[in-house]
């Protein structure tokens, strides 16, 4: 018997359907974020711009972006559940923000990359912001 699978849908994040299945996909990825659920909730309502990658009714991956609507757009958190990674997922999700907030309207568009993930980022076209002769500059409890 051959089992067919869904396609892979990319949209909007609907927090009454996807809600449940994002914090599963970061819960997955074992991000603190998954501890709570409440916060996580807050910051992706508050956030410009939030994507699920939906296989069916499950979501698959997700991935956020807050902008000031003119200049500038930073992208935050995206993940896929870890037995679906290495299929394009990502690359669907990150696409579907910076399409939102296109570089002929927009300055920059700016992520700080996790360790490991950083070759992702350039595979999508990313630069190193040192390329520039810039420095980026964090304060973050993770030091
Ligand atoms: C990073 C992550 C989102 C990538 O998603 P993904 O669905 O596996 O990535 P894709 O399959 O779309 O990969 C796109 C391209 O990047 C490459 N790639 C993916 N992950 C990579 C990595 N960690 N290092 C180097 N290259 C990578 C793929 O091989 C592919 O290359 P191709 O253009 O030759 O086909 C996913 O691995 C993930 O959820 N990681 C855990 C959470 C995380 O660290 N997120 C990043 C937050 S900054």
């Amino acid at each position: 018997m051959t089992t067919v699978r869904p396609p892979i849908t990319i949209v909007e994040a609907d927090l009454d359907r996807h809600f449940t299945g994002i914090v599963e996909v970061y819960r997955a990825n074992e991000w603190s974020h998954a501890q709570n659920p409440e916060r996580l909730r807050t910051a992706i309502e508050l956030s410009s711009y939030a994507v699920v990658a939906t296989e069916g009714e499950q979501v698959v991956g997700f991935a956020r972006a807050m902008s000031d609507g003119a200049f500038a757009v930073y992208i935050a958190d995206i993940l896929v559940l870890p037995e679906l990674q290495r299929q394009g997922i990502g690359r669907s999700l990150v696409k579907e923000l910076l399409d939102r907030y296109p570089m002929e309207r927009f300055h920059h568009q700016v992520l700080v990359a996790e360790r490991g993930a950083e070759g992702f980022y350039r595979r999508l076209g990313l630069v190193p912001v040192g390329s520039f002769g810039l420095t980026a500059f964090i304060r973050t409890r993770d030091q």
